[in-house]
């Protein structure tokens, strides 16, 4: 059975000006063990449906199905906690608190004890490529590249088995961006997780296991 799904779901922005139809009348079934790149223009409303299948937002029509039960009638902290792990477009650090807090943080949210914790964060800061040098810096103290591979840390450290990624290779080099797929692509096909990216970048499309387009708010699956 597909981990996510998504049922005719359309969403759509209102204000008191206007009505913009970001994602339009979209159905699609997402499996574990595969990589899926969702491709397409900017503003064709990839970030708008990562948040659907995130949870931090429901769909205006029609439902997002985690293992079967709609998004709407499930805890959605306790599934964003849980059961998805995200790497946000704009990476959403917490600015006041230092590197290591940073992908410490979540892992004591859930629990986990502070030394099990430090250890598990340090373990993939050095799996994205960085070193101690940066445990004790604050966000704003590090590069574009080396704060969105913090990001790719602190949702390494989740053991929820559907990882999203907003660009999460748009601020890294050719190396680093290697370093990153095979990452995402080994938790995919080696520990079955369900990785769902979504990328500017067709080199890194090509390496997933599907290519969707998304284009004005629709789907389109790439044979
Ligand atoms: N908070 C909002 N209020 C109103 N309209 C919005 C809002 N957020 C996004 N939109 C609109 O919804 C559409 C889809 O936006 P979305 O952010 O999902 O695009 P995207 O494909 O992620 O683009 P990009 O590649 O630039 O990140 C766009 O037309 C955008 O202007
Ligand atoms: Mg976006």
């Amino acid at each position: 059975m597909a981990i996510l799904e998504l049922n005719n779901v359309t969403y759509i922005y209102k204000n008191k000006w206007q009505t913009t139809r970001a994602v339009n009348n979209v159905s699609y079934a997402f499996d574990c063990g595969k990589v899926y790149a969702i491709v397409g223009k900017s503003g064709s409303g990839k970030t708008t449906l990562l948040s659907m299948l995130a949870g931090l937002d429901t769909p205006t029509e029609g439902q997002v199905l985690f293992d079967g039960t709609p998004t709407n009638k499930i805890n959605r902290d306790a599934y964003r906690r849980n059961s998805v792990s995200v790497i946000y477009q704009s990476y959403n650090l917490f600015p006041l608190l230092t590197i290591l807090e940073n992908v410490t943080y979540p892992l004591e949210l859930c629990g986990m004890k502070p030394a099990s914790a430090r250890e598990k964060a340090k373990k993939m800061i050095e799996v994205v490529g960085l070193t101690d040098v940066v445990y004790r810096r604050y966000p704003a103290m590090l590069s574009g590249g080396e704060q969105q591979r913090i990001a790719i840390a602190r949702a390494l450290c989740s053991s929820a088995k559907v990882m999203l990624a907003d660009e999460p290779t748009g601020n890294l080099d050719t190396e680093n961006t290697a370093n990153i797929i095979s990452i995402l692509k080994d938790l995919a096909h080696r520990e079955g997780y369900c990785v769902i990216i979504v990328t500017h970048d067709m080199a890194v499309a090509e390496k997933a296991d599907v290519i969707i387009r998304m284009t004005d708010g629709n789907l389109i699956p790439e044979a």
